[in-house]
């Protein structure tokens, strides 16, 4: 069974009081804090950048694991890098040179990962798996919080727990959208070890208690 790690995205956080729900996630034992960028052009929505990742790092002593839903992540890694950054995840159809910016975040101290879209094949990172740390699935299609989980998920994290086991290099397999006290189970049975989480962790009133409701999920075999 793999590890479970949970990453309450402050997607869904009150941005007005942000260090204090970060807080309060890590009350509940979140593992990283999960920072969903978009820039308006590879998604529809537009949320923030360098500065609330700086502000998500003065608030915690837990890994910042930024998620880019921008085009042309290349032009952030220096800037995010130097505002804290623990991991540095884009989508490899948002660029050309995917391998020379995976290499360049490493160099610059962060663990670098890829994103897949739901409809994204396995391929499209099959030959960067030397230089990830992290490979992210989309459960849901980028852009919002809130949405429901697309069951054809569930196969295609089992496809991707068999290709990272034959590599063998401890990649973390993360899942993102949709993940609730519903569906973590079945995600965490198929082969995801971190568990991104917006709605189902801020979108209640005990952040805290959320958490430590998904992470027992998880345990529970059925
Ligand atoms: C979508 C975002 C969301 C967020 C999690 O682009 O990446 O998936 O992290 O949102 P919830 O947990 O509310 O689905
Ligand atoms: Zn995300």
């Amino acid at each position: 069974m793999p590890a479970v790690r949970l990453a309450p995205s402050i997607l869904a956080a009150d941005f007005g009081r942000l260090a204090d729900d970060i807080a309060r996630a890590e009350a509940g034992g979140a593992d990283v804090i999960h920072v969903d960028v978009m820039d308006g052009r590879y998604v529809p929505n537009l949320t923030f950048g360098a500065g609330v990742v700086a502000a998500a790092r003065k608030a915690t002593r837990l890994p910042v694991d930024v998620h880019l839903m921008v085009v042309e992540p290349e032009r952030y890694l220096e800037p995010f890098a130097a505002a804290g950054a623990s991991i540095f995840t884009f989508h490899p159809n948002a660029t050309r040179h995917v391998q020379r910016h995976l290499a360049v975040a490493r160099e610059l101290g962060m663990r670098a990962g890829l994103a897949l879209n739901p409809a994204d094949p396995l391929t499209l990172v099959a030959e960067a798996l030397d230089d990830v740390d992290l490979l992210l699935l989309m459960t849901v299609n980028p852009g919002f919080g809130g949405q429901r989980y697309i069951p054809a998920s569930t196969d295609k994290i089992r496809r991707a727990r068999a290709l990272i086991d034959r590599h063998g290099s401890g990649i973390w397999l993360e899942v993102d959208g949709g993940i609730t006290v519903e569906t973590i189970a079945e995600a965490s049975r198929a082969g995801a070890d971190t568990f991104v989480a917006g709605s189902a962790v801020f979108g209640t009133p005990d952040p805290a208690a959320a958490l430590r409701e998904l992470r027992r999920r998880c345990a529970v075999e059925v």
